[in-house]
């Protein structure tokens, strides 16, 4: 299963967008509209349009809704922040998640009910020191997925976490805490029912760690956990190649990823941080710009990242063809 990432206000600006997302995926997960910050930026004055609209969308054209993102240090809006560690009421996460999660119940089968607890370098379990741990301690995670349970109970609930593809030692120890946090878990009975990989590559980092993958992959599944792949795109090192070069590197570490990830057969699906290089989180940075100093004038100019399947001008590209084979081979494996 193709999935992306998408703002409806972009789909709704541009007809050309919005047919080939409607044409390629069966899933769409909103970039903004879900998340707690965007819902309820002031205290009780939630808005649900945004995400309203999107759910009508999706349910008008048959495609299925990831619910991104319930819990998310980043995605909290700076009124709730501040409350949860003045007062550490557990009852206004719960209201969050109560005023959200039964709305969409039609239309979403699957929530990111934590997103990114995972830090390592300050604690010995890895569990990130956001303001959610110092309310509420590290149960944190046990208890929100109890009470999305009890409001979603058909709806499949995970956790949704970056940074375990590279053979850096500090990604190694990301598998590893992420691995031990699921185990303690569902040790305790929690509902939780899989784990989400964001997958934003980096070729800045090198090369994926494919073995480290697949065999990360296989233990998470050994727990009876499903697996997607959810924010996938790819963060470009060299920008002065020219484009079908970064587009082949591009490709090749897609490929090389999907391929390590499929490899395991509880991975549900793909689905990628946006459909278009056009509207990628992925910007060029000053930084970037300050490597390549004049390597701004040839044909396809600067500016962009070229890490998502179709570039500015929705044509596919290679990497769009490497998802798909993947998929396509993933698929035949298990028929
Ligand atoms: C990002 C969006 O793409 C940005 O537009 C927004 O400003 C911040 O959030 N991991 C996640 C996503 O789980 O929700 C993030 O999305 C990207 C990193």
């Amino acid at each position: 299963m193709y999935g992306c990432a998408v703002q409806l206000d972009w789909l709704n600006a541009e007809a050309n967008l919005r047919e080939e997302v409607l044409a390629q995926c069966a899933q769409l997960t909103p970039e903004l509209a879900f998340k707690w910050l965007a819902v309820e930026p002031r205290r009780g004055e939630l808005d649900f349009a945004p995400a309203d609209a999107l759910a009508d969308l999706a349910a008008k054209h048959g495609k299925t809704l990831r619910g991104h993102t319930l819990i998310w240090h980043r995605g909290t809006p700076a009124w709730a922040e501040a409350s949860l560690r003045a007062d550490k009421d557990w009852t206004l996460l719960e209201r969050w998640l109560a005023s959200i999660m039964p709305r969409y119940a039609a239309s979403v089968s699957e929530w990111d009910v934590v997103n990114e607890p995972i830090e390592t370098g300050h604690r010995q379990d890895g569990l990130r020191q956001s303001v959610f741990l110092e309310a509420f301690g590290p149960d944190y995670l046990r208890r929100a997925l109890e009470a999305a349970h009890a409001l979603a109970p058909r709806a499949r609930l995970m956790i949704n976490e970056y940074d375990l593809e590279y053979p850096l030692q500090e990604q190694r120890d990301r598998r590893y805490c992420l691995l031990k946090l699921a185990e303690r878990l569902k040790a305790q009975g929690a509902p939780l029912h899989g784990v989400g990989l964001q997958a934003h590559l980096d070729l800045r980092k090198g090369h994926i760690d494919a073995a480290a993958v697949t065999r990360f992959c296989r233990e998470l599944a050994g727990m009876g956990l499903v697996l997607r792949v959810t924010e996938l795109d790819v963060k470009e090192r060299d920008y002065a190649a020219p484009a079908a070069e970064r587009d082949r590197r591009v490709a090749d570490e897609t490929r090389r990823y999907l391929d390590a990830v499929l490899a395991e057969p509880a991975v549900l699906g793909v689905s990628t941080w946006g459909l278009s290089d056009r509207h990628s989180w992925l910007t060029v940075g000053a930084d970037d710009y300050a490597r390549f100093p004049g390597a701004w004038t040839h044909d396809d100019g600067p500016g962009l990242n070229r890490g998502l399947p179709w570039d500015a001008a929705l044509r596919p590209k290679p990497m769009r063809d490497a998802i798909r084979s993947a998929l396509g081979a993933a698929q035949a494996q298990k028929s």
